[in-house]
């Protein structure tokens, strides 16, 4: 099989699909691997590299295109990337078919199998494919840095014959796979952790890395594949009673919060933040999906009347694309291991559950039914 990897085009992305040693190894295994020049210079992975390892560096980008069996990319392709895409090829990537159902629809009028990353089941077997989840852990140790960097405070306690500094208090609010690495990263910092999630079962993972967990009592909101439900009126009310007080006294609230298929639940009105210390800082990884604070401005970093400052940016995974790549890398390679046979050919088994989960578009049609009922609906 010819697997094409292009350069990445949405500005600010620096991560590369497929990385050196994943190369290599899917070489070994038969496969071609064809990379555009200069796909790898975000990420520290040169053309050289990537030829040593065994890929074929393509200088154009039709050529690259035009010759691949699977096209291999991160981030979901633009009107131009799908014009390029050659009929009865497959495309693995993003694609949030359930928010963007159209890039879904265009794909299939290409004749192009769509799998969308995006759509990999949180279940332990799908868990080394997960690239929501290894781009979320880069997240939320990222939030944290860029936290740090913006509070004028130091983040550990510190003894000093200039005075006791007392440690920084930070409050991670979802204690999902973000949540967690965030949790962790501040404590190496030094912090003072608070977590709160509506899924109670994550008290003991908050416990475990030295945070601690925010009670409050309301129904537990754990759903299918480690996910949220969303809460009811009555049990949000409750919930922001609680949590602002927990909001005034922190230094660093980063919120990660998300609820499948739903905006982001809005857990920081704008009042909260008006009740936190000038100089604090919030950091809002959930901006893109419309942010867990009121006055988040996605891709942005602003500051309030009132001295806070709230991050918005996005894409944070590619602020580390070496790592970010790497893992994104390895999740590929586990996933291309599961669609294909021993001879390194293709097989898409609908009845396998992963399988089931992200193949979206096949044979000119929109297959994955929900994402056909989001797409008739809208259109
Ligand atoms: P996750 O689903 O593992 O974690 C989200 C957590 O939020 C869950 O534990 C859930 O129980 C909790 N939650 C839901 N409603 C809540 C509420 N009302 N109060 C408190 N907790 C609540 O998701 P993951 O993978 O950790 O991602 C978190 C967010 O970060 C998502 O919005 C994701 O899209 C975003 N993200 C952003 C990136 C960026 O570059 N800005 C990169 C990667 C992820």
């Amino acid at each position: 099989m010819i697997i094409a990897i292009p350069r990445e085009t949405v500005p600010g992305e620096r991560r590369i699909a497929l990385v050196a040693e994943s190369v290599k190894r899917l070489v070994g295994k038969k496969h071609e691997v064809v990379i555009e020049r200069g796909a790898g210079s975000g990420a520290e992975c040169s053309d050289e590299e990537l030829q040593a390892a065994g890929a074929r560096i393509e200088p154009s980008v039709e050529a690259l295109y035009s010759g691949a069996d699977l096209l291999l990319k991160i981030q979901p392709p633009d009107a131009a990337e799908v014009e390029r895409l050659k009929p009865d090829s497959v495309l693995v990537s993003l694609a949030y078919p359930l928010a963007q159902p159209g890039l879904a629809r265009e794909v299939a009028k290409r004749r192009v199998t769509l799998l969308a990353v995006d759509m990999i089941p949180r279940t332990t077997l799908a868990q080394m494919m997960d690239v929501l989840s290894s781009q979320a852990t880069i997240a939320g140790y990222r939030a944290v840095l860029l936290a740090a960097e913006a509070l004028p405070k130091l983040f550990p306690m510190l003894m000093t014959a200039a005075g006791t500094i007392p440690p920084a208090k930070v409050l991670v609010l979802g204690a999902g796979v973000a949540g967690l690495q965030a949790i962790a990263t501040a404590r190496r910092l030094g912090a003072v952790v608070e977590a709160y999630d509506v899924r109670r079962v994550v008290k003991e993972q908050v416990e475990s890395l030295g945070a601690r967990f925010v009670n409050i009592d309301i129904e537990d909101a754990a759903g299918a594949g480690g996910y949220a439900k969303e809460l009811g009126e009555e049990a949000k009310k409750r919930q922001a009673e609680v949590l602002a007080a927990h909001v005034a006294k922190s230094d660093v609230v980063i919120t990660t919060a998300q609820v499948p298929g739903r905006r982001a639940p809005l857990l920081l009105p704008a009042d909260m933040v008006r009740r936190m210390k000038s100089g604090s800082v919030v950091v809002d990884i959930a901006a893109e999906q419309g942010g867990n604070c009121e006055l988040t401005r996605a891709g942005e970093r602003v500051r309030t009347e009132t001295g806070v400052t709230i991050i918005g940016e996005k894409n944070l995974p590619s602020q580390l694309s070496v790592h970010a790549s790497a893992m994104y890398s390895r999740n590929m390679e586990k996933l291309l291991a599961h669609v294909t046979d021993k001879d390194g050919a293709l097989v898409l088994d609908v009845a396998d559950e992963i399988v089931k989960g992200m193949l979206i578009t096949r044979g000119g049609e929109v297959v994955h039914p929900a994402v056909a009922d989001v797409a008739m609906r809208e259109g």
